[in-house]
């Protein structure tokens, strides 16, 4: 099925959905987008690093009609009570929260195992326990780690170079053990650089491009970590949208995946810094700084985005470029 028919098909038939994660980046970005289809909505967020602007903005955007869809439980997915709570009557589940960061996973690996894996693990029991149509997680390709294979391919993983890789590889680790032991049906998207409207821009564990546009708005210092030709493959998050509701609904026999979400392309930090000063047209910046290489990161990234397109039907309709010019517009 093609996203346009997944989503009329939603319209004619409205699921029941929970969302963890809600008030971040992509959490918040996913319940919009299920609220403007008519789904009825749960969001859990302990607004560790969420926001409540974030589902402000949400509000604002969809009709009244539809934000009654929508209930709100701030609650800690490290309790397995709010997890049993908030998904009670879920259909599909698209778990999103987690402590994300390889820097802050290095500065305090506990924390993050306990949201990460913990976390993980309770909404995973909780959803197998509630019999969920189909279990759809957030998995990162720093799972790929010291893999030197370029385009990354999801069977070919190297060693984890951070304790956040460690904590997301590990939840592809149950997700398949639970497909194994209780045939319980879930799929792993592994996120490459996410970016979008409502990233946070703040703090020091900020994600690259929301950091970089503040900067650059604000004519404040860009700091490069290396020379600037680490690169990535940026996704915008229109495309992660589309994936993680194709992913959802699919239908296969088999019952653990996981799969690539990118575009299938490679921008350097250099490229990148160009790409943001042309779309906020100020050229004239330059405040721009090297220093060292950062401990955990992976030197260069690209996905080979297949598996998706011929399992899924996934159809990235965003290139990086589109997606920083439409952000940034
Ligand atoms: N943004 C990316 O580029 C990227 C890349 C790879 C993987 N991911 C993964 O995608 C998911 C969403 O990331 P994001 O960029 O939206 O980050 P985010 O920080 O904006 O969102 C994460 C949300 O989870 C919530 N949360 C964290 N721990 C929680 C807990 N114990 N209980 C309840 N809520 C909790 C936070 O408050 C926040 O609202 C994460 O799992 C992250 O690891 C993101």
């Amino acid at each position: 099925m093609t996203f346009d028919e997944l989503k009329k098909e939603l319209i004619a038939s409205p699921k029941t959905w929970l969302v963890t994660g809600a008030a971040g980046f992509i959490g918040s970005n996913l319940v919009e987008a299920l609220l403007t289809l008519d789904q009825t909505v749960v969001g859990l967020d302990n607004f560790s690093t969420g926001h409540q602007h974030n589902l402000d903005a949400v509000e604002k955007s969809v009709t009244r009609d539809q934000w009654e869809n929508f209930t709100f439980y701030r609650g800690d997915i490290c309790d397995y009570e709010s997890c049993k709570k908030a998904i009670k009557g879920a259909q599909y589940v698209l778990h999103q929260a987690a402590l994300g960061s390889v820097p802050r996973s290095i500065a305090n690996p506990i924390n993050t195992n306990a949201s990460n894996v913990t976390g993980f693990l309770n909404l995973l029991e909780a959803a197998k326990e509630e019999k969920v149509l189909n279990f759809v997680y957030a998995a990162s390709s720093s799972t790929y780690g010291d893999h030197p294979d370029l385009p990354k391919v999801e069977d070919k993983i190297g060693n984890p170079l951070s304790p956040y890789a460690v904590t997301k590889y590990v939840n592809e680790l149950y997700a398949d053990v639970f497909s194994r032991t209780y045939n319980f049906h879930s799929i792993g998207l592994r996120y490459f650089n996410v970016f979008g409207q409502r990233q946070d821009p703040e703090g020091a564990y900020a994600a690259v491009i929301p950091k970089w546009v503040s900067a650059v708005k604000n004519n404040e210092t860009v700091y490069i970590n290396g020379d600037g030709e680490t690169s990535r493959d940026f996704c915008f998050i229109e495309n992660v949208i589309q994936i993680n509701l194709l992913a959802a609904t699919c239908e296969t026999n088999s019952k653990s995946e996981v799969y690539n979400v990118a575009v299938g392309d490679q921008t350097s930090l250099n490229q990148l810094i160009e790409l943001i000063k042309e779309n906020l047209n100020a050229p004239e910046f330059n405040k721009i700084e090297y220093r060292d290489f950062r401990a955990g990161d992976v030197r260069h990234s690209k996905a080979s985005i297949e598996k998706a397109i011929k399992d899924l039907n996934y159809d990235p309709q965003f290139t990086m470029r589109q997606g920083l010019k439409k952000m940034l517009s």
